[in-house]
């Protein structure tokens, strides 16, 4: 039976908007080979917003987001920004906005390996294999969101991190879950040898731990963890941490999977769910065709999985691993012999129509694959 699913989509700046579409296109796939019907409505964020409206979360946005089944957003940010860090309004004040407005706690970041770009990542290739990890970041609480001052002189300033119980057991609830359905390891990082908020979060998780006896319960301190992803990641299955420090991590995590552009990433909560790549707008490459839109895409598979279609989930991240594994990738992987955005979308598309290895006409692919200029 098809179903009739409602999506947002926010294409957002830079190459948002390029990487979406090919999103898309693989949504529109899995439409046509499962018969769903998926319906789109465009809103906008970010610096697009704020060129247009003046505000980088207009309430139209909101609303388009609150009436959807699930919001897909390309990525916020513009340098121009960036130059005046006191700017009032900035692009990223729209995703901090609409996490919170959507009750979004909990920001889901898969950090998978492909062996044809172990040699991509600063991390040594023996130490790349088997490293499968989720990462479980909170995300409308902490120091991201407590409160903020500065003093009249502009000489003191400071930023309250809080958090309370039903916050912690919340995403701490579904991290234990997910481990349940993985290896069964679920690793807390937090500062508990100093701040009083971390002695809160491994006070509850610890004794939400009783609940999942299947789960094996491990507590680290964020800077031993820093260190640990990095010279042995295969240890993590499921990591849960708070807003700041997995902002942090899950960057530094990120680099084990070979290219930035491979990544997506779910927030989840208790209004709409948002899917994202976690790259940002790199303004550098928009409108070249050059962006890699596996992160976006791959996000789309986070959310067939969330909207309850796994096999649909699944039919998008083997066509993903079709492409990457047989050299189609994009310039930040290949910066010699690479394929473009559109060319990537395409391919995952006709994999995904079980359009097979010999369907797929090589010397087409070869006639769209980039030259060096
Ligand atoms: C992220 C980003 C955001 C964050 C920025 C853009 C506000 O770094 O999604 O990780 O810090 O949460
Ligand atoms: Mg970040």
């Amino acid at each position: 039976m098809g179903v009739n699913k409602h999506i947002a989509i926010i294409p957002g700046d830079g190459i948002g908007p390029e990487v979406t579409n090919q999103a898309i296109r693989s949504l529109d796939a899995v439409a046509k080979k499962f018969g769903h019907q998926f319906t789109y409505s465009f809103a906008l964020m970010g610096a697009d917003a704020i060129d247009k409206t003046g505000d980088p979360l207009p309430q139209e946005t909101i609303d388009i987001c609150k009436a959807s089944d699930a919001i897909l957003l390309g990525a916020v940010g513009h340098p121009k920004y960036d130059i005046d860090p006191a700017a009032k309004v900035r692009p990223e004040q729209g995703l901090l906005r609409i996490r919170k407005e959507l009750g979004l706690f909990a920001n889901i970041r898969p950090v998978a390996t492909y062996p044809s770009l172990y040699h991509l990542s600063p991390v040594k290739s023996n130490l790349l294999e088997h490293v499968d990890i989720v990462i479980y970041r909170e995300l409308t609480g902490g120091i991201y969101f407590g409160k903020k001052e500065l003093n009249e002189t502009g000489t003191e300033a400071s930023d309250l991190c809080i958090y309370n119980v039903s916050e912690i057991r919340r995403i701490a609830a579904l991290a234990f879950e997910h481990a349940l359905k993985r290896k069964r390891k679920l690793t807390l990082l937090d500062k508990s040898n100093v701040l009083e908020t971390s002695k809160l979060w491994r006070k509850t998780v610890s004794e939400m731990s009783a609940g999942y006896p299947g789960v094996e319960l491990n507590c680290m301190y964020v800077d031993n963890a820093a260190m640990q992803l990095i010279i042995n990641p295969a240890q993590f299955d499921v990591i849960l941490t708070e807003n700041m420090f997995g902002d942090i991590l899950s960057d530094e995590a990120s680099v084990l999977s070979g290219s930035l552009g491979m990544l997506p990433s779910a927030s989840v909560g208790t209004g709409t769910a948002l899917f994202e790549p976690i790259h940002g707008s790199y303004p550098q490459a928009a409108g070249k065709d050059i962006a890699n839109p596996v992160g976006a895409i791959l996000s789309v598979a986070m959310m067939l999985d969330h909207l309850g279609m796994p096999e649909e989930a699944g039919t998008i991240r083997h066509a993903v691993e079709w492409t990457t594994q047989n050299g189609f990738v994009t310039k930040d992987i290949d910066p010699m012999n690479f394929y473009f955005t559109s060319t990537i979308g395409e391919l995952v598309c006709d994999c995904i129509m079980n359009k097979t290895d010999e369907a797929i006409h090589k010397a087409n692919i070869e006639i769209r694959k980039s030259t060096i200029i």
